[in-house]
């Protein structure tokens, strides 16, 4: 038994088996609609149970058809619904129940703090869906996007975010390191990553760049990658950092700077940092981008139950 919560704690090997297993996949089912499951039904018998303390609409669909396409099944909890959050149980047993009636546990959390506390007390795999500092199975899944778009490896390439220091950001700075590429950073120099990332960057001595101009950091770009400037747990002053993203919004212009055929990503939702254009430009991959979480997701469960090819 495995567990997804953060890209860091993950070797590159078995990333990379991760990847490899969802291209196969992803083949081998072009014929099949959205219900229909894999041949060789892997996750038959197994329950995945999900739990949401912010709002979804992706990894939320995502997770339910990859666990039904691996032949398993999946229930949504409510956390408003459950004695954990009103009643006063606790989370080691609320874990205890998840393990006895499911086979691994998804959860989106406001906390960072509790993934480590289910993660103590569960004996089934858990899986982070998203937390303040980190957005995994997005990030992963992203890659796989970027090397099947480019038909090259990652480390080959140049990739660029331009956006808010958060979540997301965090989880692709661990993929630059497990994948070995470059990344330059294009954000206001009062919104850089923390501390505790700017020590791993150091630590790690991967080639990542921060720039205050957005055009140094869109220079040459093989993919620009980018998210909404006021993520759910932000507890700032919404319009001054609005008003300080404005310089770094990704338009036209910007998208002039990287090369000819770079690609623009967003997870989603989006906000104001895109502009209309570029959004829905032939450069915007951004459906594929969500589609392909279905994918990656179904060899990351796989990977968590120790099944992968
Ligand atoms: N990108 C992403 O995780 O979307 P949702 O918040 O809709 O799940
Ligand atoms: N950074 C965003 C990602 C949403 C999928 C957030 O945390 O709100």
């Amino acid at each position: 038994m495995k567990h997804f919560i953060n890209l860091r704690d993950i070797s590159s090997k078995d990333l990379r088996k991760i990847l490899t297993d969802a291209k196969k996949r992803k083949k081998e089912r072009q014929k099949l609609s959205n219900l229909e499951v894999d041949k060789d039904l892997p996750l038959k018998g197994k329950l995945l149970i999900q739990m949401f303390e912010k709002s979804s609409l992706r990894t939320r669909l995502s997770f339910y058809l990859s666990i039904k396409q691996l032949g398993g099944s999946t229930i949504t909890l409510r956390p408003d619904e459950l004695h954990l959050s009103k009643g006063g149980e606790s989370i080691e047993d609320t874990a205890k129940i998840l393990s006895n009636f499911g086979n691994a546990f998804m959860l989106r959390t406001d906390n960072d703090e509790k993934l480590l506390e289910f993660k103590r007390h569960l004996s089934v795999p858990m899986i982070n869906g998203l937390s303040p500092s980190s957005h995994p199975s997005q990030i992963l899944s992203d890659i796989f996007t970027v090397e099947e778009i480019k038909k090259k490896p990652i480390s080959k390439l140049n990739i660029t975010w331009i956006g808010d220091s958060n979540n997301v950001l965090n989880s692709l700075i661990e993929a630059s390191v497990k994948f070995s590429f470059k990344l330059k950073i294009g954000c206001p120099k009062s919104y850089q990553p923390n501390k505790d990332v700017m020590r791993y960057i150091k630590y790690t001595k991967n080639e990542i760049l921060i720039f205050n101009d957005p055009k140094k950091a869109a220079n040459g770009a093989d993919v620009i990658f980018s998210d909404k400037v006021i993520s759910m747990n932000d507890k700032v002053d919404k319009i001054k950092k609005l008003v300080n993203f404005k310089k770094f919004k990704i338009n036209e212009k910007l998208m002039g700077h990287a090369k000819k055929d770079c690609i623009f990503l967003h997870c989603l939702p989006r906000g104001t940092e895109v502009d209309e254009k570029v959004f829905a430009s032939n450069q915007s991959k951004v459906w594929e981008q969500a589609s392909n979480r279905v994918h990656v997701q179904k060899s990351i469960l796989l990977y968590c139950f120790s099944k992968l090819r």
